[in-house]
């Protein structure tokens, strides 16, 4: 179903000031976000953001700054608008059908040189703005962004602090007028109780955009990633910019609910997706980060031919698609150092073809793993003839990493980083290859128009449970609620052995990454479980060693959960204190609930299930009368959508539950 209205097109040859404000306000289809455009003389004007009547952004500036060419455009030329509403679907998503219904206005204004017109989109969930440049030369250098975020009211933030280099970071709870940077998304919640996040969409060509408090203005601006030479990017003398986005709501879970950041990427540019899978996986990876498999060859070998049979058959008898092997290919004693990796090499107790055959007999998906150190031109000289020799392997995903600095000083944020990640989501969509990236440029929405950008890591995954003081409850409460609005996560969750006894009783362990004696997950094994429903990815990890989950009568949860939701909800919570999420699959439904260090018990009625149906009910919850994070209990009961569902759990805690239909 598509609508798209055209309703105006005037204001031809206005004068600045020429006209009243009113002309250039624009709404969203529920009325209660008004974006406007202010007019100056400076810059390309200014813009607001009034929600329910209360403003939220003051007057804001907006802008850009050019290397001798003049960026100002302030004159209005023209003033134009439209109105979408349609349903469209993607072949994968945590709702595979999106509704994307807003209001835009188009501001067209010539200056001395260019002419730059705002893009503002309104939605009932938020308001978005790019800028689009004609400026009569090939190319122009960008040197800085002025769009400003200048809040009217103050409330608290949630964000992790600008850094070009790395997300992974821990959150910072913040006011909103002290707070100094932010990376986006960045979450915050007014004193008047409006919820929002700042982000970007459709990153392209364009370094990330962070947000810093200009120290003479006091306000929240862009910063752009810079090149080593200072400048933040090169881009052709005509060019749209990404989306600078605010997500909006009246609670908590409504920024989780909001399909804005996909709304405003372009349709899918693959035809044939018929080989794109979400799935399960299980790999050799939990080992090395624990210490007792190393991914050099040697005697702890993990990516060795037998056990590469051995995940391949624990695969296939638990209901899982896919296995990844870390370590598999020569270059991992450069790495940290000179970092240069074998991209189609296999070490020699890894037999690649083997492996890949006895994957394909037993119709498992086998994953390649690239880690590259950060060595990005020896990776992109190899790139198409590595993925070329995947797929004739068989092979569709491809993990990819990018721990260790790039060479050149370049940074992995700035445009050359996003041209990086970019180019390997094009070249794998050329091989059919699925693509889960590590340590990667943040999500802005482009999986919409390259589905076989599946996911990515972009905040602390599991990793650092293995070999740091780990992800608090807390974090794992504000993470939905920051990083995953942005998009899908490569978690690693599911760890079963929660103090790591497996890894300690093994007396050829070697800690890696500095002594970790002190390490554990910092939750309960029912969370964990939760995890996987709460943490959005169409490629979901059990992460934990195989040995962890044989006999184990909590991994019937895995067994049973689908990665290929449909349809997705976030039903309850608060930032950085609880959350509750339910996914459906085909007619099962699964729910994973979370909550911080505070013990809590939240009603949930069923009435997302399908009236009149009954479905079995497996609920693993945290044992209430132990303090043991391993301790859970496993009840059935046969429910449905008139039930509702009282989720105890303990401090650090969650719950998951199945819903089969019968
Ligand atoms: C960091 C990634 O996040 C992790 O998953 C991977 O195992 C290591 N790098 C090695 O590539
Ligand atoms: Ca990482």
């Amino acid at each position: 179903m598509k609508q798209i209205l055209l309703f105006c097109a005037a204001a031809m040859g206005l004068m600045l000031g020429g006209c009243k404000s009113a002309d250039y306000k624009v709404t969203s289809p529920d009325g209660r976000i008004v974006v406007e455009y202010l007019p100056s003389k400076s810059g390309n004007g200014a813009y607001s953001v009034v929600v329910d009547g209360d403003t939220l952004l003051r007057q804001s500036r907006l802008g850009l700054v050019a290397q001798g060419q003049n960026l100002e455009a302030n004159k209005i030329l023209e003033v134009s608008r439209a109105e979408v509403n349609e349903t469209w679907t993607q072949p994968w998503g945590e709702n595979k059908q999106c509704i994307d219904n807003h209001r835009e206005m188009a501001i067209s204004l010539s200056g001395d040189g260019a002419q730059v017109t705002l893009r503002f989109r309104v939605f009932d969930d938020g308001m978005a703005l790019r800028y689009e440049i004609e400026a009569p030369v090939d190319s122009l250098t960008i040197m800085d962004e002025l769009t400003e975020f200048n809040f009217a009211v103050d409330g608290d933030t949630w964000s992790y602090p600008a850094s070009f280099e790395t997300y992974e970071l821990n959150y910072r709870r913040m006011h909103l007028s002290d707070i100094p940077d932010s990376q986006t998304p960045c979450t915050f919640r007014t004193n008047g109780g409006v919820y929002g996040s700042i982000h970007e969409a459709a990153l392209y060509d364009y370094p990330e955009m962070v947000l810093r408090r200009d120290s003479v203005s006091k306000i929240l601006k862009a910063d752009l990633a810079p090149l080593p030479n200072g400048v933040k990017a090169y881009i052709p003398g005509k060019f749209t910019t990404p989306w600078r986005t605010m997500q909006i709501g009246r609670k908590a879970v409504d920024l989780i609910n909001s399909a804005l950041i996909l709304n405003l990427n372009e349709p899918s540019k693959l035809t044939d997706t018929s080989w794109i899978k979400p799935q399960k996986y299980v790999g050799v990876w939990w080992g090395m980060h624990l210490g007792t498999q190393t991914w050099t060859m040697g005697p702890q070998h993990g990516a060795t031919t037998a056990n590469a049979i051995k995940h391949i058959d624990f695969a296939v008898a638990n209901n899982i698609q896919g296995v990844l092997f870390e370590g598999w290919n020569r270059g991992w004693d450069t790495w940290g150092d000179a970092q240069h990796f074998d991209y189609l090499e296999a070490y020699p107790d890894f037999d690649v073809k083997k492996i890949a055959a006895y994957a394909q007999d037993k119709g498992i998906e086998l994953w390649m793993h690239n880690e590259t150190g950060g060595n990005i031109p020896e990776y992109e000289t190899v790139l198409d003839s590595a993925f070329r020799y995947y797929q004739s392997l068989g092979v569709h995903t491809v993990k990819t990493g990018y721990a260790g600095g790039f060479k050149g000083g370049y940074l992995h944020h700035s445009q050359y980083g996003v041209r990086h990640y970019q180019r390997v989501v094009e070249t794998a969509a050329k091989y059919q290859i699925m693509i889960d990236a590590h340590e990667p440029i943040k999500e802005t929405g482009i999986r919409r128009t390259w589905p076989n950008m599946m996911t990515r890591e972009g905040a602390r995954g599991m990793e650092w449970n293995a070999w740091s003081e780990g992800n608090s409850a807390e974090y794992l409460a504000t993470l939905p609620y920051v990083r995953l609005l942005s998009g899908p996560m490569d978690y690693t969750p599911g760890i079963f052995d929660i103090d790591y006894s497996t890894a300690k009783a093994d007396r050829k362990r070697i800690e890696w990454n500095g002594p970790n004696g002190h390490c554990r997950v910092h939750t309960t094994l029912a969370r964990q479980m939760a995890h996987w429903v709460i943490i959005y990815s169409p490629l979901q990890m059990a992460a934990d060693l195989l040995e962890n989950y044989k006999g184990h009568p909590a991994f019937q949860f895995f067994r049973d959960f689908n990665a290929d939701c449909d349809w997705s909800q976030a039903l309850d919570g608060e930032i950085g204190e609880y959350i509750v999420v339910v996914r459906r699959a085909g007619n099962n439904f699964f729910l994973g609930a979370g909550t911080n260090d505070e013990s809590r018990t939240v009603d949930v009625p069923l009435t997302f299930l399908e009236p009149g149906l009954e479905y079995q009910a497996t609920i693993y919850a945290d044992d209430p009368d132990s303090s043991d994070p391993e301790a859970y209990q496993i009840t059935e009961r046969t429910v449905t959508s008139a039930d509702s569902l009282s989720i105890q759990m303990n401090s650090a805690g969650g719950q998951a539950v199945s819903f089969l239909l019968k």
